[in-house]
């Protein structure tokens, strides 16, 4: 049977499994990337597995969440990436030299390679043909210490792109289409593999612009095959001899496939407060909008920017609007400078950001109260532009940039038709100026010109708590019984005044299930640990490593849950504390101040694959805890979490 182009790059990497869909694969991995948010813990796991460098092909280190520095800590952090880059071989991008997925795409990303990132739009360089997957920190420093991945193998889905893109519809708008029909949910489980004459007309910035947004539909990557264009691409960014053919076989078979005529989409908006909450444009004509933003990893090329520059040529933004492009990169950044663009779109009254994350997550440009901003980002969700009122619409370049002209959300057919000599912009290619030009990678520090010399750690720096094995007799007091649906949110909340601490686990405890109860953390502390009580679903919400690692960090041994979210259990095996599956009786029959203890040799009975547990309440009575775990859970858990498990590996104990 022919295969898919992601079962051809997963062939190719595969160290255990097979390609069934459902079924755990461990992948090896080419490339790694990080941020500065999800970093700092990414290279202390790294440090506590006692390696020497990196042992993936390259591994990169990106300052783009929070390059304006509001205290010391993210300074520190910045520096404390600079330090451990160099130390172990990474290459490290210097703050406001662009986010993460937008240089990684210009730099490194390569056709046929594996790339896993601790941000949850790795997957944009699939655009290229590289397969890219999002994952928590630890599973980064494991991959970058040499271990494989582990993911379920998802479905394969073809997206089947027939026909042109007529003028004025956008590659965002093919995005925001699949985002309507299918909603946030309509990836989990899958990958989505774009074919067809539709896809082989886009350009390589339009292609990421969707692998880009696969993410917003939930799918663990999506990516095109590779053709003239990725070549054409490729040398454009002087890395011609990078490119290799990547095309699904001709009996290929996909899970479904899912048709889209390009020539029937028109411009659309994502209107507040959810990327699949998609209409017309029309359908909001005459909003009023008093803030515009170009740019973000979703819209913030060079090849984005510029049709904004071309529709502001000889105009100016509405007196009542402020328009902001903030670049994807500096390389997008000076493209635009040495071409002269700049200088245009400031004198059409545009404002400059320098290349960073920023407004996407509310750092900087948050929008007045009560307010619309129309941003070519990729997320909407309520509050995240940094006020809780917010009316976030979601657009192409050219939708923003329509609005900025006229103050209002207009259909820029409809503002084409007004103005009489308004041209749709269409897409051009930019080319890398060479080191000669001027043009250079001046802001990437490769391993060969590290400056540090071993890590340097400001006082808000600690260490990674490591647990080595877990104890023969697990219980304690049952310190917080918690309802059903507790979030990875209410464990550590993730506001910007307690995330500035991610990288100092002690601090960052006293913190922990706050939410649900202030006293936690410091009763967790004066009994020496315990365990937690939850109802249903405990732990969803984000792939928040820190809602394991705190409450490891605080001695909880044990959660007890009528049911677990299914990264957040991965998460607590990694970090060595046993879920235990409890039915809805005994639920109701704890209480809170319990002394729960496992009878059974817990070490054990998780190494034999013992799934049900005694557990003793009080002394008093009984129940059975069930733990459903893989052969390679209980082998982590038993080591007491991932990193134990992985230093074992290495130093075959
Ligand atoms: Fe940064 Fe927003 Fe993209 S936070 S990585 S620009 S989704």
């Amino acid at each position: 049977m022919g295969q898919t182009i992601t079962e051809k790059i997963l062939d190719d990497h595969l160290v255990e499994g097979e390609l069934t869909p459902g079924e755990e694969i461990g992948i090896e991995i080419d490339q790694v990337l990080t941020q500065d948010t999800t970093g700092t813990m990414v290279w202390l796991q790294f440090e506590a597995l006692d390696l020497d460098e990196v042992q993936t092909e390259l591994a990169a280190q990106y300052c783009d969440h929070q390059t304006y520095q509001f205290d010391f800590k993210n300074t520190d952090d910045h520096r404390f990436l600079r330090s451990a880059a160099g130390t172990y071989g990474a290459y490290f991008s210097r703050p406001g030299n662009g986010i993460c997925h937008q240089v990684h795409k210009e730099n490194f990303a390569a056709p046929g390679k594996t790339l896993l990132g601790s941000d949850s739009h790795t997957p944009t360089p699939g655009g290229l043909g590289q397969l890219a997957i999002g994952a928590g920190g630890l599973d980064i420093a494991v991959a970058m210490g040499g271990g494989p991945y582990y993911v379920e193998m998802p479905e394969v889905v073809n997206v089947h792109l027939e026909g042109e893109l007529p003028e004025w519809a956008t590659a965002k708008d093919i995005a925001l289409h699949l985002l309507g029909e299918l909603t946030v949910k309509g990836g989990v489980g899958k990958i989505f593999e774009y074919t067809g004459p539709g896809a082989e007309n886009l350009t390589i910035p339009e292609r990421t612009t969707i692998t880009n947004l696969g993410t917003e539909l939930g799918a663990t990557s999506s990516i095109f095959a590779t053709d003239e264009k990725t070549k054409d691409w490729l040398a454009r960014q002087d890395r011609e001899e990078e490119y290799v053919d990547l095309q699904p076989d001709d009996d290929a078979e996909y899970a479904e496939t899912i048709e889209v005529d390009l020539t029937e989409l028109e411009p659309l908006v994502a209107a507040p407060s959810m990327p699949d909450n998609v209409a017309p444009v029309s359908e909001y004509a005459g909003t009023d909008v008093e803030q515009v933003i170009v740019g973000s990893c979703t819209n913030g090329a060079y090849e984005d920017i510029l049709p904004s520059a071309k529709m502001l040529e000889g105009r100016e933004v509405a007196k009542q609007t402020e328009m902001i492009v903030a670049p994807g990169s500096k390389q997008a950044s000076e493209m635009l400078a040495r071409e002269g663009w700049t200088a245009e779109m400031m004198a059409a009254g545009v404002n400059f950001s320098e290349a960073t994350c920023g407004a996407c997550i509310g750092i900087g440009h948050v929008p007045a109260s009560d307010s619309v901003s129309l941003r070519t980002f990729n997320r909407n969700f309520e509050g995240r532009s940094g006020i809780e009122d917010d009316s976030v619409f979601l657009c192409s370049p050219e939708v923003a940039t329509a609005a900025a002209i006229t103050g209002k959300i207009v259909d820029p057919r409809d503002l084409a038709d007004d103005l009489g000599d308004l041209e749709a912009p269409g897409l051009e290619m930019g080319t890398k100026y060479g080191p000669g030009m001027g043009q250079s990678d001046s802001d990437i520090i490769s391993p060969d010109e590290a400056i540090d010399d071993g890590l340097v750690k400001g006082p808000n720096i600690g260490d990674v708590p490591i647990k080595n094995g877990i104890d023969a007799e697990i219980g304690g007091e049952a310190l917080l019984k918690m309802e059903d649906n507790i979030t990875t949110d209410h464990i550590i909340p993730a506001t910007a005044d307690i995330l500035k601490f991610r990288s100092n686990i002690e601090k960052l405890s006293e913190f922990t299930l706050s939410r649900v109860d202030d006293t936690f953390a410091q009763r967790s502390l004066d009994a020496d640990g315990g365990v937690l009580v939850a109802g249903e679903n405990y732990g969803q919400g984000s792939s928040r490593e820190h809602a394991a690692l705190c409450p490891m960090y605080l001695g909880i041994e044990a959660v007890f849950a009528q049911s677990f979210a299914r990264i957040h259990k991965a998460n607590l095996f990694n970090f060595g504390i046993v879920p235990l599956a409890i039915d809805a009786e005994t639920y109701e029959q704890i209480d809170q101040g319990d002394d729960i203890h496992i009878v059974d040799d817990v070490p054990a009975g998780v190494r034999s694959g013992q799934d049900e547990f005694t557990v003793s309440v009080n002394d008093d009575w009984e129940f059975t805890a069930e733990l459903d775990a893989s052969e390679r859970e209980r082998e982590i858990l038993a080591a007491g979490g991932k990193l134990s498990w992985v230093k074992q590996q290495h130093t075959g104990g």
